[in-house]
């Protein structure tokens, strides 16, 4: 074989990095958001470095650590910054002028526990989390994918969820919540069949919004289109 050529095993692989669970959007920003960018990244951004972080040393402290994937607009993690201060944060987004809101907004509130990387949930993971090193994961309203051909493209999958558990300490929590009832499902299926975690609510159970979770812009528009809302709370053992 031409040692250009890549092997099965290796296309496979590149196949499943070319499916992402985001197509980047260029959305417009807005003047404070590009200021945002210049005044806070050097504070609050993590520059994609694609190896392990010692969190302490980002944090200066030891504390319990939280992720959040796909925060959006932020303000779900900026109200969890001020109202859980004894935590720290790290918030995973792709979307530029959702981070560059969240920059403004930290920096108004003057936050100290949150930092922000602008990357693929999947590689940071991956490549910059250690093994144990997290408390809780938590993914709110995940793009939905509505269409079965675009199904592939939805975060929860066994690998992605696999993932999840050997980031999170033995005793961590997963956090998951959705307006998509067929997404709910596919979260069921996965989660609840990943021998690691034991769903709060039992098989196939949801419980109530939990108090650290304020309603997000897109609960709202759901719940506007009459969708129901799922919480899932998932347990490392
Ligand atoms: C439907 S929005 C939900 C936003 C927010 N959590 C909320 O509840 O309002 C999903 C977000 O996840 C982000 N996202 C999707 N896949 C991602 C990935 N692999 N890494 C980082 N962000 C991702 C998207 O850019 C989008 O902003």
């Amino acid at each position: 074989m031409n040692p250009s050529t890549p092997g099965t095993e290796d296309k496979a692989a590149l196949r499943q990095r070319s499916i992402r669970s985001f197509v980047l959007r260029q959305g417009r920003q807005t003047e404070a958001q590009k200021r945002a960018f210049d005044l806070y990244w050097p504070r609050y951004g993590l520059d994609y470095r694609g190896e392990p972080r010692n969190l302490d040393a980002v944090f200066g402290r030891k504390a319990r650590r939280v992720v959040e994937i796909g925060f959006g607009n932020g303000e779900q993690l900026q109200y969890a910054a001020d109202s859980e201060a004894a935590r720290d944060f790290i918030g995973i987004e792709v979307h530029a002028p959702g981070v560059g809101r969240l920059l403004n907004g930290l920096a108004s509130i003057n936050a100290g526990n949150v930092r922000i990387c602008q990357h693929d949930a999947v590689e940071v993971l991956r490549n910059e989390i250690a093994d144990g090193a997290l408390d809780e994961v938590r993914i709110y309203f995940p793009d939905p994918w509505h269409k079965k051909r675009h199904h592939k493209r939805r975060l929860i999958q066994p690998e992605f969820v696999a993932l999840l558990c050997d980031k999170l300490k033995p005793g961590g929590m997963l956090h998951l919540a959705s307006d998509w009832q067929d997404y709910v499902e596919q979260m069921w299926d996965v989660c609840d069949a990943e021998s690691r975690l034991r769903n709060r609510a039992g098989p196939r159970g949801a419980l109530p919004r939990p108090a650290w979770r304020r309603q997000t812009h897109f609960e709202t528009r759901g719940q506007k289109l009459g969708h129901g809302v799922w919480d899932l709370l998932y347990d490392r053992g």
